[in-house]
């Protein structure tokens, strides 16, 4: 019996490898159940590691630093786990969570998400921009923003990100980094395959949608 087990597992092997994972998360009723239970108390002892650059309140000042505040636990820990697993990296961020178990991962997202999001102070959007999260663009198979990321760019369950009240900076960078393959930690290629038919002049507008930064 063991034997057929290991053999079907070689079997599979393969496949697993030519799909390239993306995310080694996959979000059954067990993980969305222990990621609603990271303690959150040991969560705000964990991020005086990160406040440095995240922000004593989540709400970062540092140039190309996301802020954390109010983001869902869910997406919040899948990062985490992603750039711990090496399926998202960044020189700065791989070294940070090297520390990081599972657990501790969940009890830093849990800890975030309990924080106040920057109020998203939307500036003059252009009306493309508007188009974009509105409508998206049929001809390039573009679909709304919001459909995903929620009206109010609030973000949806599990693992889609609230974009309101991000730093603008942020923004362009991570869209920039899906467009080039370089950030691929989306799973199904969701967020690779709407960034690769952006035009850059839409990610900064799109970014300046969404952004919001906080005053120091
Ligand atoms: C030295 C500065 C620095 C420190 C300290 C730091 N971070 Fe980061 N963090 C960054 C930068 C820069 C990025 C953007 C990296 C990228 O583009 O992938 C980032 C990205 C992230 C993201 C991805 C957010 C998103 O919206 O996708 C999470 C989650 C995160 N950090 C959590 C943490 C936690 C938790 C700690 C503490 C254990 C921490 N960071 C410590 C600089 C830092
Ligand atoms: C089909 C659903 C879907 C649509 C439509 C969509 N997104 Fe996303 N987006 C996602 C998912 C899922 C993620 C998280 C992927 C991951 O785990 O890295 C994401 C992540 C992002 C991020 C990264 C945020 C962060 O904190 O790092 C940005 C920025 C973003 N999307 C912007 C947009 C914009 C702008 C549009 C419209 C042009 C859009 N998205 C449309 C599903 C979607």
């Amino acid at each position: 019996m063991m034997n057929k087990i290991i053999l079907f597992l070689m079997l599979c092997m393969p496949v697993v490898v030519y799909a390239e994972a993306s995310s080694t998360i996959a979000w059954t009723p067990e993980t969305l159940n222990f990621v609603k239970h990271g303690n959150a108390v040991k969560g705000k002892a964990l991020a005086q590691s990160c406040t440095g650059c995240h922000g004593e309140q989540g709400l970062s000042a540092m140039p190309e630093t996301p802020s954390l505040a109010g983001q869902l636990a869910t997406y919040t820990y899948k990062q985490l786990r992603d750039y711990a697993n090496n399926l998202r990296s960044n020189p700065t961020m791989s070294a940070m969570v090297q520390g990081l178990n599972a657990q501790d991962s969940a009890d830093l997202a849990v800890w975030f998400s309990t924080l106040p999001a920057s109020l998203g102070a939307t500036s003059n959007p252009t009306p493309n921009a508007e188009k974009l999260v509105q409508q998206g663009d049929g001809k390039r198979i573009i679909p709304p923003c919001a459909v995903c990321h929620g009206a109010n760019g609030q973000g949806e369950k599990m693992d889609i990100p609230a974009l309101t009240g991000q730093r603008g900076d942020y923004l362009i960078k991570t869209l920039l980094d899906y467009k080039s393959g370089q950030r691929h930690n989306d799973v199904y290629s969701r967020m690779r395959v709407i960034a690769q038919q952006l035009k850059e002049s839409e990610i900064n507008e799109l970014a300046k949608y969404y952004q919001h930064t906080p005053k120091p």
